[in-house]
């Protein structure tokens, strides 16, 4: 069982640090299980323009079979301008529209204000929607100020509902592995 995060961020480095967070804490709740994370900083994904998958360039092709191929997931997205980033929409915009059916998908996100702490709610939850995912119930906020200065997670509350997020992931797909 293959657990992909992916982070939707290429300025900053924040959501590729809480997504990598939850999938060490799955990987530590079930060690059986196998962890990646994409991070959109790491690769120059084009812009989604109509083209045959085959003709985009080798880091398109090649984060959009790693996603095809994982079984379960993490997204993790920045709030930009109140929304989800360009980025991470364009990737989404990527993915065939059965990639995520029935299949567990988890999102946290970062903010620089809680006042935008429900964009991932209302902007990306429906999108999965829209996928057919099976999305977990919890998901975690974590505004610029739950991190100090060498970037670790000082927020209790935030470090322990990312311990829970991680768990239902593997709880939900170790069940639906066995159905
Ligand atoms: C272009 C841009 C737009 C942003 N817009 C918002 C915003 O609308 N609301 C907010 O709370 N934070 C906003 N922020 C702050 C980021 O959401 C926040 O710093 C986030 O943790 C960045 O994640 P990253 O380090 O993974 O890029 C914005 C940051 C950038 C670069």
């Amino acid at each position: 069982m293959k657990l992909v995060g992916i982070s939707g961020a290429i300025i900053g480095s924040k959501t590729a640090k809480i997504v990598d967070e939850v999938l060490t804490r799955a990987k530590a709740y079930g060690p059986e299980i196998d962890i990646e994370l994409i991070d959109l900083k790491d690769y120059l994904v084009e812009m989604v323009d109509g083209r045959p998958l085959e003709s985009y360039n080798d880091d398109t092709k090649n984060v959009i079979g790693k996603i095809i191929d994982a079984d379960f997931f993490v997204i993790g997205t920045p709030v930009y301008q109140a929304s989800i980033p360009g980025v991470l929409k364009n990737l989404l915009d990527h993915l065939p529209v059965t990639v995520f059916e029935s299949k567990v998908v988890g999102y946290v996100s970062t903010a620089g204000s809680s006042h935008h702490s429900l964009v991932a709610e209302n902007q990306l939850r429906p999108i999965l929607s829209f996928f057919k995912a099976i999305v977990a119930t919890k998901s975690v906020f974590v505004p610029n100020d739950s991190f100090n200065k060498e970037s670790q997670i000082i927020d209790e509350d935030i470090d322990r509902r990312l311990t829970e997020l991680s768990q239902e992931l593997v709880y939900l797909q170790t069940k639906l592995a066995n159905t």
